[in-house]
């Protein structure tokens, strides 16, 4: 199955690393040709973990420019926590409030 990667291309991702990331996953599909289809996509709302990159709707953060192919392609990237495993206070202190 082909992995669709979204790399985030708001403000905070791209002055923290987007076009790198881009870029790195451009000379790896001479290796792993078929493998993933890549797009941009807005802000998803985790730029405190900036650079953020969806693979097959799951959101990985703080992406490692050394580590872009183990973190996203072999998925040993930083997954970051989905809504259901926060309670209330977590959402509040740390998904909204670190983002205004
Ligand atoms: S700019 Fe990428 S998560 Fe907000």
């Amino acid at each position: 199955m082909v992995k669709k990667i979204c790399v985030c291309n708001g403000p905070t991702c791209s002055v923290t690393g987007a076009e790198s990331i881009l870029s790195n996953l451009s000379e790896l599909k001479h290796n792993h040709s078929g493998e993933f289809a890549v797009e941009i996509c807005g802000c998803l709302g985790h730029c405190h973990n900036a650079p953020n990159v969806v693979v097959d709707g799951e959101i990985i953060e703080n992406v490692q420019l050394g580590n872009v192919e183990n973190g996203l392609l072999h998925g040993q990237g930083k997954k970051a926590k989905k809504l259901e495993d926060y309670d209330a206070d977590e959402i509040i202190k740390d998904d909204f409030l670190n983002d205004i």
